[in-house]
């Protein structure tokens, strides 16, 4: 018996002495120490490689509410958010995956930094200075997301660090001239940081050497009752906008701002997202013309009955995307072996309005090289 206990001994030593010295040769651990606790924390390991060379890393964010921040220098892409509910029972509120390659396979853009251009525009063509730019029709005759490759799956330079209240990870990307049929050499730079306010903050900054258009955005799908663990559809929703963008039958907007009053497109106060869907053809994708007048405003405010958890979305964008998760459709399977089915995952993008490098009447996403393309958007999250 002593023998059998000695050997155990032995054994978990053994284990604590070999992972130790692993963590030691993979990871870099930076915090901010207050007496003997450990407060706001950051800690980078290697997620894998692309093209079997290029290190990928694996950020880990965590504040002193242990809220917890998982993110990748892959696509910019948050791959975890762990919040409490009101019970402090921590979930993980956004879809993804548990391993890069199934990020290097291909997904609807769980998570990402979304560029140069955020949603569609029309045949993937547009006219600037009297050029005509042609890009990839990834969408049916449309342009979506930036292209082929878009910035949800480039490698960017990264950095961390730790502040007083808060711990960050800066994204460098430099986007050629030409790329996905862009003009201008594009220099981006994402700062994703997360507050002991539990708030998920993203600032984004580009400038360019030619005119060109810039739409950024971030990608996560929200589940507040955790990913995976069903639908949306009982989430319940506030956008401050009382219009909209409404679209053709390719999601391209007519041009027009439509009231949202006394319709299902009614967001201003609260209301359940499931309770008018299928008035909806196709569930809620559309653009949002919010009412911050350009301001750092809250503009969106969701929330789950169960599990209480809140989530608020501030910006100074004069648009935001609602996006139902209308095309999951069961056949990806994500983090611990949840099957995603349609509306699992809601999207709550902030940008400029889709197509806008064709519609002259919408706010202009033109970047000129004397300019500085930025703005900041921030997830805070709560219970109830
Ligand atoms: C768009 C959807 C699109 C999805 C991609 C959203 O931003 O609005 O139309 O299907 O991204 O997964």
């Amino acid at each position: 018996m002593k023998k059998n206990i000695l050997l155990l001994c032995i054994i978990v030593a053994g284990f604590l002495i070999t992972s130790s010295c692993m963590n030691n040769q993979q990871e870099k651990f930076s915090g901010n120490q207050k007496s003997n606790k450990t407060l706001m924390q950051i800690k980078r390991e290697i997620f894998g490689t692309v093209n079997d060379t290029v290190p990928i890393y694996l950020y880990t964010l965590i504040n002193e509410n242990d809220m917890v921040v998982k993110l990748t220098n892959y696509g910019g892409i948050v791959t975890s958010i762990l919040v409490p509910d009101n019970k402090h029972n921590f979930d993980d509120i956004v879809l993804g995956f548990d391993s890069l390659n199934n990020y290097l396979t291909g997904h609807p853009y769980f998570g990402a930094i979304v560029g140069r251009y955020a949603n569609r525009i029309a045949n993937g063509k547009f006219t600037l200075e009297g050029k005509e730019y042609t890009l990839a029709a990834n969408n049916g005759k449309n342009h979506l997301h930036g292209g082929i490759k878009g910035f949800d799956k480039v490698v960017w330079d990264s950095k961390d660090y730790v502040d007083k209240d808060s711990v960050s990870v800066s994204l460098f990307y430099l986007s050629q001239d030409g790329e996905e049929g862009y003009p201008g050499n594009l220099s981006v730079k994402v700062i994703y940081t997360l507050t002991n306010d539990n708030e998920l903050k993203i600032k984004y900054e580009a400038h360019t050497d030619q005119p060109t258009p810039v739409n950024l955005t971030h990608h996560s799908y929200f589940n507040l009752a955790g990913a995976g663990s069903g639908d949306i559809l009982d989430h319940i929703l506030m956008i401050d906008a009382d219009m909209y963008t409404p679209v053709d039958e390719t999601l391209i907007p007519t041009g027009e701002l439509k009231k949202v009053k006394n319709t299902e497109m009614d967001f201003t106060t609260p209301h359940n997202i499931g309770s008018r869907i299928k008035e909806v053809e196709g569930g809620y994708d559309h653009n949002y013309v919010l009412n911050n007048g350009g301001k750092m405003a809250k503009v969106a405010e969701l929330y789950e009955p169960h599990t209480g958890r809140v989530m608020e979305v501030f910006t100074t964008e004069p648009g935001m995307q609602f996006y139902s998760g209308n095309f999951l459709d069961g056949s990806i399977t994500g983090k611990n072996r949840k099957i995603y089915q349609k509306h699992y995952g809601l999207c709550l993008e902030t940008q400029h309005f889709p197509d806008s490098p064709n519609k002259p009447g919408f706010p202009s996403v033109i970047l000129y090289p004397e300019n500085t393309y930025g703005y900041t958007t921030i997830y805070k999250f709560s219970t109830r």
